[in-house]
């Protein structure tokens, strides 16, 4: 089987995050979203994987994952470019999934029991789909399942203003050719002007055609919005990171609960860690920092004098000396905050397009 990750798209919900590179690659608990995605495809078994890219930095995305050797895996690219809907990036796969089954990942979904079981049920079957839901409490965010009273899938609905059930379409679609193919070439843009996956599988299902379902009842997320990062970083953090100290911690430093320290970095005197914690390679914590539950720290940070909580950083970033404790944030890289030395007091921002800072 192969697999197809969706690392296109806008990502407009995340601006600024997104002006200057694709959702998919903002890190959570250490590593880019996607990254937890491939991970997942790769434990279950899928190893050779093509990367669908978009408009937003696309050289990004391929200089972070390469050919795919260091993660065990065998990676390609193909360029989607505007995103012209779900339906459109899975056909742009269609040379090279060839006549062979394949999992469509997007590339920003994060499902905590992973997808091995459920790669495994389609590989046994015959069925020409499959796709994965999860009970959910406002469906009409999302692409619906219509079912009969026998409890056969009939339908699905994007966006519904009424949902006929409460299961929501997840981001892993199981497809086996050709008629997935065949289905999309027939579909004509929705009223948002995009190729939609639902009504390809719609199409599949009127053509009595054999369509599964499975229901995903672990903890899932499709990280569109930042209080959808914040909330996958807590739960990867709490699932998936082990207390581990490759760093230096100074004498005077105390650490509390699961915390992770990367290579290289150093944590000094007159700091607090209280995990859930990540600490990325060669960054630099205190003197005097007090680091909270749930915050991981990028790669190349440094973190001086301050309080935070509950966030997310990227790589290179500098916080000095700030009073008022930092919380459920999220930090772009190369960014510095903190009281300029000898200047007069008063707030100097430098601040790229929709950013939002509460005071
Ligand atoms: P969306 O969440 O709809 O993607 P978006 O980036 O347009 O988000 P926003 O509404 O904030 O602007 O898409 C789901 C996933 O599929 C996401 O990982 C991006 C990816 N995608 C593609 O790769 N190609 C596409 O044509 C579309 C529409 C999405």
């Amino acid at each position: 089987m192969k697999g197809v990750l969706l690392h296109g798209g806008f990502g407009t919900r995340l601006r600024p995050l997104t002006h200057t590179g694709p959702k998919q690659l903002v890190r959570v608990a250490g590593k880019p979203v996607s990254q937890w995605a491939l991970e997942d495809l790769r434990d279950a078994g899928i190893k050779e994987v093509s990367i669908i890219l978009g408009e937003l930095a696309p050289d990004r995305v391929v200089e972070y994952y390469g050919n795919g050797d260091w993660l065990n895996m065998r990676l390609t690219y193909i360029y989607q470019g505007y995103p012209y809907g779900l339906a459109h990036a899975v056909y742009v796969a269609k040379d090279f999934v060839g006549d062979e089954p394949f999992v469509v990942y997007l590339g920003d979904n994060i499902i905590l029991e992973g997808i091995r079981d459920f790669v495994k049920r389609f590989e046994e079957s015959d069925s020409d789909a499959m796709i994965l839901l999860a009970k959910v409490p406002s469906p009409e965010r999302f692409g619906v399942a219509k079912f009969d009273e026998k409890g056969r899938l009939i339908g699905l609905v994007e966006k519904p203003k009424v949902p006929p059930s409460p299961y929501a379409l997840v981001g892993v679609y199981f497809f086996r050719p050709p008629y997935i193919f065949r289905s999309i070439e027939e579909l004509k843009p929705s009223w948002r002007g995009e190729l939609e996956i639902t009504n390809a599988i719609q199409n599949l299902i009127n053509w009595g055609l054999k369509v599964e379902y499975d229901i995903i009842t672990g903890w899932w997320k499709d990280t569109g919005t930042p209080e959808d990062i914040l909330e996958a970083n807590r739960m990867l953090l709490d699932a998936k990171i082990q207390a581990n100290i490759y760093g230096s911690v100074e004498e005077g430093a105390i650490i509390e609960g699961r915390v992770f320290i990367g290579k290289g970095a150093v944590v000094k005197a007159e700091s607090v860690i209280r995990g859930p914690v990540y600490i990325g390679r060669d960054s630099v914590i205190g003197p005097k920092a007090f680091i909270g539950p749930y915050t991981s720290i990028g790669n190349g940070c440094r973190l001086t004098n301050l309080e935070i909580e509950n966030s997310v950083l990227s790589d290179e970033v500098v916080l000095e000396n700030i009073t008022t404790r930092i919380c459920d944030s999220i930090i772009g890289s190369y960014t510095t905050i903190g009281k300029h030395e000898g200047m007069p007091s008063g707030l100097r921002l430098i601040v790229g397009e929709r950013t939002r800072i509460y005071l």
